[in-house]
C-alpha cells in the first residue's frame, strides 16, 4: 500500500510551498488538488457559465476532462488535452473554484481522480478535504493554518513583488470570505480531521514548518 500524507488548511496557509518542499526531500509525488478545482473553474468560465447555475455546472462537468501529468517533477494540469497550468493562479479563477467546488458533481469527479492517484503512489496531497474525505486512511494528516493577518500579508508581499499595488484590507476581506465559504459549504467543508496534527505557521518560517511535519512523518514510518 502507498504511503499518503494529507495536508489540509485554508487559502494562503503555505500548503503548496510546504508540500512541494517535503515531496522533493522525501521523493514523494506532490498532488495539488486546488489546481484541479481551478481547472474545472477555468472551464466553466470559458463556457460562460455563472457560478450560481448548479444545473449548468452539473451538466458541464462531463465535458471537462481534467488530467494530471508530471513534467520535470512539476505537476501540470491538462484540460481537454491542453496544458492550462499557467492560467489557474489568478484571483478570478480562485474565486470561481471556491464557488463551484461546493457542487457535488464537481467534487465527485475530482475526488475519484485524487483517490486513484494516491492508490499506488506515495503522495503528499494538499487541499481542503484530503484527510477527512479523499484519503481518510492517510498515514499522516496535517492541518496547516495561519492567522488571517499573516496570510493576507504574505499575499500582499507576493503581489507587491510582482509590481502590483494591492490593498491589504481588501485582501484580508477576500481571505475571510473564502474561508467562510470553504468552511461552511454543505459537502466536505474544510475542517480539521480528528486525527490530524495542527501546525500553525503564523510565526514559523518554511524550514521550521517542514521540520515539524517531518518529525510527525518520522513517528509513522
Ligand atoms: O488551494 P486553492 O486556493 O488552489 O483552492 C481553490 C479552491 O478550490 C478553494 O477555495 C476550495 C477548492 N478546493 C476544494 O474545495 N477542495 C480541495 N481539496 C482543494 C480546493
Amino acid at each position: 500500500m502507498a504511503f499518503n500524507i494529507a495536508i489540509d488548511g485554508p487559502a494562503g496557509a503555505g500548503k503548496s510551498t510546504i508540500a512541494k518542499t517535503l515531496a522533493a526531500q522525501m521523493g514523494f509525488v506532490y498532488v495539488d488538488t486546488g489546481a484541479m478545482y481551478r481547472a474545472m473553474a477555468y472551464y466553466f468560465l470559458q463556457q460562460g457559465i455563472a457560478k450560481e447555475d448548479e444545473a449548468a455546472i452539473t451538466a458541464a462537468v462531463d465535458g471537462a476532462d481534467v488530467t494530471i501529468r508530471y513534467e520535470d517533477g512539476a505537476q501540470q494540469v491538462y484540460l481537454n488535452g491542453e496544458n492550462v497550468t499557467g492560467f489557474l493562479r489568478t484571483e478570478q479563477v480562485g474565486n470561481m473554484a471556491s464557488n463551484t467546488s461546493v457542487y457535488p458533481a464537481v467534487r465527485r469527479k475530482l475526488v475519484a481522480l485524487q483517490q486513484k492517484l494516491a492508490e499506488t503512489t506515495d503522495v503528499i496531497m494538499d487541499g481542503r478535504d484530503i484527510g477527512t474525505c479523499v484519503l481518510p486512511d492517510a498515514q499522516v494528516k496535517i492541518y496547516l493554518t495561519a492567522s488571517v493577518e499573516t496570510r493576507a500579508k504574505r499575499r500582499f508581499d507576493e503581489l507587491v513583488a510582482k509590481g502590483g499595488t494591492p490593498d491589504l484590507k481588501q485582501i484580508e476581506a477576500d481571505i475571510e470570505e473564502r474561508d467562510y465559504r470553504d468552511m461552511h459549504r454543505e459537502m466536505s467543508p474544510l475542517v480539521q480531521a480528528k486525527d490530524a496534527v495542527l501546525v500553525d505557521s503564523s510565526a514559523l518560517g518554511i524550514d521550521e514548518v517542514v521540520a515539524e511535519i517531518r518529525a510527525v512523518v518520522k513517528r509513522k514510518l
